[in-house]
């Protein structure tokens, strides 16, 4: 790249920035040297994270300008000194503003420079990367000569883009499928996926990997050698190793496959990783220059689609729960070591794992041995198949399981700091567990309760100390499915409520503070969604059909198959608890009682709304003809299945904000992503709601009530919103 051109560039856009914002940039981009070597220290000032925002990429680019008229340097390392950050990537503040038209993206794109120009530079560059190196960090690292990671468990690698519904739009599209291939790129490009130190090097990412204590010592020697060889990468190099590529036509196999691969995953609903094939596809072997092109012209498209604005909100919804202690005042988090879990069973064994895998010593509690062995093989199941996927070392397996200790006594938990109960789901029992506990642990010791359906406040109503009950809702599986919902009792203390919040985010859970309320919130939204399911079968509607149009959705499963997952009898039970709590409109179909009366409990009997051989499921005719009960009211099409299925979920969703299950509209849809993988995509469900719009809801669960049942009728909540004209989300 011209130099000339460069710096007109860049003067071009200095003037865009406030005095301020540019000194910052100077303080939090460092040239240092250390003889011949010259080293770009990232450190953004006040920031956690180093991000790529503009004025931090006119800062880079002004000192590799100098570089560029320095002659005495003559390697270049690049390095973070944040402790477990090498890059986050580039500011998404910046990004969300181009999704809204506040700023150009061109802005962006021009910035494509900075990577060329280092790339261009006549000496060799190294990035030293520990920690984390995402997206616009990547495309930086790519653009250096050489690369060289630490292998600590807190450097990742990669290009996450797509899961903002854009691409990498700084040359990752090209840099990197030359640098390590078509094939491997195009996992790490369309999945979003990061890897570890060890994988990059394995793959070709980086050229070097070793301890993070010896990371900046090995790079500094490697530059002095470099200074001395002047040796640039040869880019011209032909892949090594064995691939698909190499042979004649083998390229086109593997966009083609790529593409079978990507539709099926993502039924079409996510433009992003679509447009990323679509790009290296045409621009694979090309000129960089035009490729690069090619790549910030796609960028730019996918930057105004629904999708990309959604994924950015969720990302913003998620940045906040890192934030959220879950209580308003200052009360500091208790520091959890030790924990006991009663109930060996399901949920136990699954939690007992978690809190194991993440470092915390586990009491596991049942009352057989037999129930005890079962909770432990269940937790051995889960790390064996890390060690299978080589996630997890041997040793570390045995490590990891030495800190789940079985019994079936009522003994040692006077020095637990946390236990969570997860023994059958009947009130009685839980409240003889939680006075038992009440007296045998320290006072100041955290309960909680996994239940799903039962009060917290009735829980704890037997125990002395009922602050120190919480709720912590786990769902299934558990070493799977990332929400938790923080249940706050009537007189559960911030302490508590703060400490399980604090938890749960400690071994990498997303906790929501849910009020405690029958199906609290996730249950409730979805209860509705599993009966109308139901409903759709007696109307004669085939299972396949209504899973079909709710993956279409953007569901990660349909309803039928969620329904045979989760176990008919679980099901039949907790839409018994809500139908008791709510009403006619939470009225479950009496197949749901005919199904389980029959054992047709689901996956784990072997059949339930389907017949299931292995992980194959099979439509069963008979089933299918013996529950069309009822007679269709109204043409099942996709769209209606999915309309009928969805606002369900919107009436409840309105519902229980407005009741405070949870604070706001965005609890209620993170809960809902996280613990349903409501379609991301969508941005959640009340966003959903506002792309809609109420009034065309409400206007349509009119019609539904009026010929399908009145389940539907409207909501209060919702009906309101409809009127007012408001979204949920500005
Ligand atoms: N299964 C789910 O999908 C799910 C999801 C979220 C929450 N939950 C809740 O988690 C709890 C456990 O559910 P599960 O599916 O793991 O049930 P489960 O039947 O698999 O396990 C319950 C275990 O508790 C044991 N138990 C009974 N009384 C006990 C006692 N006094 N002390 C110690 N152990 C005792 C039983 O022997 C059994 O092993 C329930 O409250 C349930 O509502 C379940």
């Amino acid at each position: 790249m011209e130099t000339q051109a460069f710096r007109k560039d860049v003067e071009q856009f200095r003037g865009l920035f406030k005095e301020d914002a540019v000194e910052t940039a100077k303080n939090s981009v460092r040239f240092e040297r250390r003889g011949a070597v010259g080293v770009l220290v990232l450190d953004l000032v006040g920031e956690k994270a180093n991000k790529l925002s503009t004025p931090i990429m006119l800062r880079l680019a002004e000192v590799l300008l100098e570089i560029s008229n320095d002659t005495s340097v003559k390697a270049l390392v690049l390095i973070s000194r944040k402790p477990t950050i090498f890059i986050a990537g580039a500011d998404i503040s910046e990004i969300s503003k181009m999704t809204s038209g506040e700023m150009k993206p061109e802005v962006l794109m021009k910035l494509q420079g900075v990577h060329t120009f280092l790339e261009e530079l006549k000496i060799p560059s190294i990035a030293a990367i520990h920690g984390a190196c995402m997206g616009g960090g990547t495309e930086l690292a790519l653009s250096c000569d050489y690369r060289m990671a630490s292998d600590a468990p807190e450097t990742r690698i990669g290009l996450p883009e797509v899961m903002l519904g854009i691409i990498p739009g700084w040359g990752g599209t090209q840099r990197l499928p030359r640098l390590i291939g078509l094939e491997k790129s195009l996992d790490l490009i369309l999945s979003g996926r990061a890897v570890d130190g060890k994988s990059a090097k394995k793959m070709g990412l980086v050229d070097k990997v070793l301890p993070k204590e010896y990371l900046e010592e090995k790079a500094m020697a490697w530059a002095a050698e470099l200074a001395q060889s002047g040796k640039k990468r040869d880019k011209t190099a032909q892949l090594s190793g064995l691939s698909v590529e190499k042979i004649p036509g083998g390229k086109w196999i593997i966009f083609d496959q790529a593409k079978k691969k990507l539709l099926e995953k993502t039924k079409g609903n996510y433009p992003a990783p679509e447009k990323a094939l679509e790009v290296i596809r045409k621009t694979y072997g090309g000129k960089l220059q035009e490729g690069l092109k090619v790549e910030a012209e796609a960028f730019a498209d996918l930057l105004v689609t629904p999708q990309s604005k959604n994924l950015i909100q969720v990302f913003y919804l998620t940045e906040r729960v890192k934030k959220d202690k879950g209580v308003g005042s200052q009360v500091v988090a208790k520091t959890i070591e030790t924990t006991a879990v009663l109930g060996a069973g399901l949920m136990g064994g699954g939690i007992a794992q978690l809190f194991a895998a993440k470092g915390l010593r586990v009491r596991m509690r049942d009352i057989s041995w037999d129930a005890v062995t079962r909770g432990y093989k269940a937790a051995y199941k889960i790390f064996q198949k890390l060690v299978d996927r080589r996630k997890m070392k041997r040793s570390e397996l045995d490590n990891k399981m030495a800190l789940i200790e079985g019994t079936t006594a009522m003994t040692g938990f006077g020095s637990v700091d946390l236990v969570v109960e997860a023994v059958v789901e009947d009130l009685a029992i839980k409240q003889k567990v939680f006075a038992e506990l009440d007296s045998l642990t320290k006072p100041e010791a955290i309960l909680c309760s996994n239940t799903s359906s039962l009060s917290i406040t009735s829980i704890a109503s037997q125990c002395k100390h009922p602050q120190r009950v919480v709720g912590m809702h786990f769902f299934s599986p558990v070493d799977r499915m990332p929400l938790v919902e923080v249940i706050r009792g009537e007189k559960s203390s911030d302490e508590a409520v703060s400490t399980v919040f604090q938890l749960s985010k400690k071994v990498g859970k997303t906790p929501i503070l849910v009020k405690d309320s029958p199906g609290f919130l996730v249950n409730r939204i979805l209860g509705p969604y599993l009966n109308e399911a139901v409903y759709l079968l007696v109307e004669g509607v085939r299972p396949t059909v209504i899973d079909d149009a709710m993956v279409k959705f953007g569901m990660p499963m349909g309803p039928c198959e969620l329904l045979d997952e989760v176990g008919l009898d679980v099901a039949a039970k907790v839409s018994k608890v809500l139908f008791g709590a709510f009403g006619a409109r939470m009225k479950p179909p009496s197949l749901m009682e005919l199904v389980v009366t029959e054992k047709r409990l689901g996956k784990k009997t072997g059949k339930g709304i389907y017949e299931w051989n292995g992980k194959e499921k099979i439509e069963d005719s008979k089933l299918t003809a013996k529950i069309q009960t009822g007679k269709a009211s109204i043409e099942n099409t996709t769209e209606m299945i999915q309309k009928r299925m969805t606002y369900l979920m919107v009436n409840e969703g309105a519902r229980c904000l407005q009741e405070g299950i949870v604070r706001d509209a965005g609890e209620v849809d993170i809960g809902m992503i996280f613990g349903t993988g409501f379609a991301p995509f969508r941005g959640g469900l009340l966003r959903y709601a506002d792309s809609v719009g109420a009034s065309n809801i409400v206007a349509d669960l009119d019609v539904f009530a009026a010929k399908i049942g009145e389940r539907f009728a409207p909501s209060d909540a919702l009906k309101e919103m409809a009127a007012s004209g408001k979204k949920y989300f500005n």
